[in-house]
């Protein structure tokens, strides 16, 4: 038998520090511009993530996907750094498995059904006040709407306990997604430094679960409650055990950082997308009178697909070697699948650089080339629950507003560290509906 030998893909020639720089500076146009030259993967040496492998295949993103998740682990550093070790982010293997036996169930279709109506609610109270025949943006109405889902459906908070959240968490989220990308020092540098005021936030959000934890241990409704803290305290181990309030503190924070950001920024493209493309918004607006969503549905997939707002899929190599294709990696090699790059592969998706929703009427995604959600067993768990708020969410203010179309170019790329939001915000104009 051959002895496996390391084979890497190649790499520019072109000294580190700058290959450093040009990624954290413009990691979307980078990975673009070495994909068109090098093909479907590439090796660069970056910060933070060290030496790696990047993937612009879905062949080769399907293989790092189902790779058996001991040789190919979650990548590091993570976000496990600002959210904490009892996070899914921090967790490899089987304690990763035991983990996701607890998270996912709360997120399966049948229970999310129950969140359809604060989904609605948010966005009817969040819309009241919209501007007509003026321009505004959409994005931080949608980062409202999706952080008082999150703190309503996921950590069942209501009254004092849920206004403080709202005020608390923006700001610390939008610091703590800056610095996810930095490397972490070795002390905080005092309470007015970035890292201080996050461990102050941190303290204070700490104190507000435990009171959250509190309440819901002590509502006569406890067993009825259909809010995902709820369903983590009353759900236990395959050994009996029960999650720690440290961990649960860390998980529904995570929950949050994944789960806001990045669905605020899509339906934030969607408005974009739509006020751009005046026949495909027609016929939305049309079906959103209907109990029918299929071109909702189909419009949602090809936002996700062209304007997708997390770019990466991080692994690490944790075997001694790792096949990929006609290359072998080797352990501590960090792989980054391009889910941008996969997503304007054009054998799957043909005339890649259109947007055209119709593209998935009736057609299922290939789910080896659709991946904004990730892939294999750290696939996003909240990929249903996003899929259903940006649905109703759409269909709310469909229902409610005439959204003005634009012939002006595209909005651009904007990095507010983890996800790509449009740099203007998705901005449009709308009328009140009449009828
Ligand atoms: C449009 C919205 C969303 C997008 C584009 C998105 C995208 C992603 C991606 C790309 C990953 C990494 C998957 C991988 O490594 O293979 C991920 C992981 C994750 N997402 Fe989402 N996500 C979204 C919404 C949500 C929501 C609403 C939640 C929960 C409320 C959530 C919770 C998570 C969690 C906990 C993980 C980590 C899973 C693990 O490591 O096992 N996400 N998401």
């Amino acid at each position: 038998m051959d002895t496996l030998r390391v084979k890497l893909p190649p790499a520019p020639r072109i000294p580190k520090a700058l290959q450093g720089s040009v990624f954290t500076l413009s990691r979307r146009r980078t990975i673009e511009k070495f994909a068109r030259r090098y093909g479907k993967a590439f090796t660069l040496d970056l910060p933070l993530f060290g030496r790696t492998v990047v993937v612009t295949d879905p062949r080769l993103a399907k293989q790092v996907f189902t790779a058996n998740p001991d040789a190919v682990g979650n990548i590091q550093p993570n976000l496990s750094r600002v959210l904490g070790p009892g996070s899914v982010f921090a967790l490899d293997g089987a304690d990763h498995r035991r983990r996701r036996r607890l998270l996912t169930p709360p997120f399966h279709g049948k229970s999310i059904k129950n969140y359809e109506q604060i989904i609605e609610e948010e966005t009817l109270h969040e819309t009241a006040d919209w501007p007509e025949g003026e321009e505004f943006e959409t994005l931080e109405p949608m980062m409202r709407i999706t952080l008082n889902v999150i703190l309503r459906a996921v950590f069942g908070a209501d009254g004092a306990e849920l206004d403080e959240l709202r005020r608390l968490i923006p700001p610390w989220v939008t610091l703590s997604s800056r610095l996810a990308v930095l490397p972490t020092p070795k002390r905080t540098y005092g309470r007015y430094s970035p890292w201080g005021q996050v461990a102050e936030k941190r303290r204070r959000y700490d104190a507000l679960v435990d009171t959250l934890i509190n309440d819901a241990e002590a509502d006569p409704s406890f067993d009825d409650r259909t809010d995902v803290l709820a369903m983590m305290l009353r759900s236990t181990y395959e050994d009996g055990s029960a999650m720690s309030r440290q961990d649960i503190g860390d998980e529904l924070l995570t929950l949050l950082a994944a789960g806001h950001e990045t669905t605020a920024s899509t339906l934030g493209w969607a408005f974009e997308r739509l006020s751009r493309h005046p026949e495909a918004l027609d016929a939305l607006a049309s079906e959103a009178d209907t109990d029918d969503n299929e071109l909702r549905q189909a419009t949602i997939l090809e936002v996700q697909r062209t304007t997708t707002v997390i770019d990466f899929a991080g692994r690490h190599v944790y075997a001694p070697l790792f096949e990929l294709g006609e290359w072998v990696i080797p352990q501590g090699y960090s792989i980054l699948v391009s889910i941008s790059e996969i997503h304007r592969d054009a054998a799957a998706f043909p005339d890649p650089g259109k947007f055209d929703p119709q593209r998935f009427v009736g057609v299922r995604p290939d789910t080896n080339a659709w991946i904004p959600f990730g892939g294999g067993t750290r696939r996003c768990v909240g990929a249903a629950f996003a899929n259903m708020e940006m649905d109703v969410v759409l269909r709310t203010i469909l229902r409610h507003f005439i959204i003005e179309t634009t012939t002006s170019s595209g909005e651009k790329w904007h990095s507010r560290g983890v996800a790509f939001t449009p740099k203007n915000g998705g901005r449009i104009v709308v009328h009140r509906r009449t009828t």
